[in-house]
């Protein structure tokens, strides 16, 4: 197996993660969100990625993501951190 895909769940998303990890293959998981504007205006739909690595929007720059980009063990979305609303 080459690449695995997920999407709803985060424990799904966490344990396909995990397995990827574990027996080297690649997990995305398909974000959802709502969603302001759809252009990356709004900034009302950013996903926080791992160490430290700041933010990207789903609108824009997903809504697929590298399992092993998006941050897992906490909120995925915190709007309240970087939206302007
Ligand atoms: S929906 Fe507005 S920035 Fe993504």
């Amino acid at each position: 197996m080459d690449a695995a895909y997920v999407c709803g769940s985060r424990r799904l998303t966490r344990a396909t993660d995990e397995l990827g990890a574990e027996h080297a293959f690649s997990g995305y998981v398909f974000l959802e969100e709502k969603m302001g504007c759809g252009i990356g205006f709004c900034k009302g739909c950013p996903v926080r990625l791992r160490n430290g690595g700041g933010y990207k929007l789903v609108c824009t720059e997903g809504p697929i993501f590298s399992t092993r980009e998006v941050e897992l063990s906490g909120p995925i979305f915190p709007p309240q951190e970087v939206g302007i609303w």
